[in-house]
């Protein structure tokens, strides 16, 4: 086998077959197969597609590449929840102590903002103390003592995935239905975990921009999902403009922290909910309704234990972005738009997010929203406020928002969409 004839297979639109597959992921894996050999073959594969067979033996050859974990030994149902990424999307921190208040488990292994998404781990970070790099006793423990754990893979976990992933980052081949199925599948099937709910965004702010794209995916996903025997369920929602009143890392711990002790932005509140409902249905269990979990406490203890047991203080003040900007409306009238890409696009400016994966975020840094689409603004009025360490990022960051913030005439209709487009079982 070698390199070269597997890309000719798929570069002049042919089936790779499951010795091709096999054979490229373990000598990419083993760095034999070179990165260029890889990103050509990704780009491909981006070009030409792979069919169902095809995306099935690849997902299971990046599993074999590495350990699969097993949370048998606990004795209690687990489920979990992956989003395939978006602007203000916090949802996993209420989450998952919600769902363990409710009595399912919830191994939740997360990774970091790349571009113009946030990622959990880098969220999490911004609590003084907090650990996202755990062994598998430690992570074992957590989750006996708090019923949720949230932490980094370890290297040992789909390690084609790891690689291949990085190398999609750069060679613009992210992008591919195939690649992106399996990637996420192979990291939650290894995992081990017992139920999966997939939130698979859709919108400007999302990596599928439209709804047949999205579908596509979440069908592809959960095909992937059962036939390895984990039970997987898709929610379709919307990412056209962010979700709750807040993007950046510790703007959104505060934001989350409202919702454990009952308040919170509706969006947030509703599809945290929702997809609560969807891990207990998964899991098999039917115990308490996660709507009373987060008005009689039951969340928030548990959010405490999680996060003390990873080493955070939970009474600790959140770190604050040196310097704020507050960006108002031009005009009077209805917010009909404000994007999540742009949004997302200036948290990521203000430091946010990296660039590099090696880059450090700003835990303070990020956009603070005022006003969400329906609402009347006056002219001048506070719309956004901008957070950052760096200053002089301002005027990078302003100019993401070019075209983002759209203000009809008063009296002008507005339907907002309704945040769950579709669920794929
Ligand atoms: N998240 C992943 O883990 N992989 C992808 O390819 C896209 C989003």
């Amino acid at each position: 086998m070698d390199a070269p004839s597997v890309i000719r297979t798929k570069r002049d639109r042919g089936e790779l077959t499951d010795a091709q597959i096999d054979w490229v992921i373990d000598a990419y894996t083993r760095g034999e197969v070179a990165d260029e050999q890889m990103s050509a073959l990704a780009m491909a594969i981006l070009l030409n597609g792979m069919n169902l067979r095809e995306i099935s033996r690849w997902t299971d050859a990046m599993i074999r590449s590495g350990v699969r974990m097993d949370f048998s030994a606990l004795g209690v149902p687990t489920s979990d929840k992956h989003s395939t990424g978006g602007v203000g999307d916090k949802i996993t921190l209420p989450l998952a102590p919600l769902v363990a208040a409710c009595g399912a488990a919830v191994p939740q292994l997360s990774g970091r903002g790349l571009g113009h998404t946030g990622g959990t781990l880098d969220k999490l970070e911004s609590i003084p103390g907090w650990r996202a790099l755990l062994s598998n006793d430690e992570m074992m423990d957590v989750l006996r003592g708090s019923g949720a754990v949230i932490c980094a893979a370890g290297d040992g976990l789909a390690p084609a995935d790891k690689k291949l992933y990085a190398l999609r980052d750069v060679t613009g081949t992210v992008e591919a239905i195939p690649l992106i199925a399996s990637s996420i599948m192979s990291k939650k099937i290894a995992e081990g975990t017992g139920a999966l709910v997939l939130d698979v965004k859709v919108g400007s702010g999302a990596f599928m921009k439209n709804l047949p794209d999205a579908q596509e995916l979440a069908r592809t996903m959960v095909g992937l999902g059962k036939a390895a025997g984990v039970n997987t369920v898709a929610l379709l929602t919307d990412m056209s403009t962010p979700l709750g009143l807040t993007a950046g890392n510790a703007l959104e711990v505060r934001e989350s922290v409202e919702v454990l002790a009952g308040g919170g932005p509706a969006d947030v509140v509703e599809l945290t909910l929702a997809l609560a409902r969807e891990m207990l249905a998964a899991a098999g269990v039917h115990g308490k309704d996660p709507a009373d979990a987060l008005r009689d406490g039951s969340a928030m203890d548990h959010w405490r234990r999680m996060i003390s047991a990873q080493g955070g203080d939970v009474d600790a003040p959140l770190p604050v972005a040196r310097e704020q900007h507050v960006v108002t409306a031009s005009s009077s009238g209805v917010l009909t738009g404000l994007d999540a890409y742009a949004v997302g696009v200036c948290a990521w400016r203000l430091g946010a997010g990296r660039a590099r994966k090696e880059d450090p975020v700003q835990a303070g840094a990020g956009v603070e929203i005022h006003a969400k689409p329906g609402e009347t603004v006056t002219a001048g009025q506070p719309l956004l406020t901008l957070h950052t360490d760096t200053p002089e990022r301002y005027d990078y960051a302003m100019e993401a928002l070019a075209g983002g913030i759209t203000i009809s005439p008063e009296g002008t209709a507005f339907t907002p969409k309704p945040i769950v487009l579709d669920r794929i079982a």
